[in-house]
């Protein structure tokens, strides 16, 4: 029996909630959470994101799409919601 049961609910509530072997969501850091981090975050069971930040929408696919080719785990987009193409980049995502 754990002697830490009330963190181990929460980890694994978080391991349900993010769909990956450990219950650690990395931050976003414009300009360095890219498709090599955010991969290597994410096979490594994390739960890694993206950061947007200024990108405009055709670049933000693209790397989302560059990031899928590395790795097949759940991986996440932090968007900046005062971005004038805020709606686009939603649709994006949803893809
Ligand atoms: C270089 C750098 C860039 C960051 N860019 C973003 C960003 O684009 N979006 C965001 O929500 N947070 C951004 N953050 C904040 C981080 O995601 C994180 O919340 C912050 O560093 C606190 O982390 P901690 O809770 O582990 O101390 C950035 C942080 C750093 C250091």
């Amino acid at each position: 029996m754990s002697d830490t049961p009330h963190l181990d609910a929460a980890s694994a509530k978080g391991r349900e909630f993010l769909g990956t072997r450990h219950a650690i969501m990395a931050g976003a850091m414009t300009w360095v959470s890219e498709r090599h981090l955010v991969s290597a975050i994410s096979n490594a069971g994390g739960f890694g994101v993206l950061a947007c930040g200024a990108m405009p929408p055709a670049i933000l696919e693209a790397e989302i799409i560059a990031t899928r080719a590395l790795t097949s785990k759940p991986f996440g987009v932090n968007l900046i919601t005062l971005h004038p193409q805020l709606d686009e980049l939603i649709d994006i995502c949803g893809r």
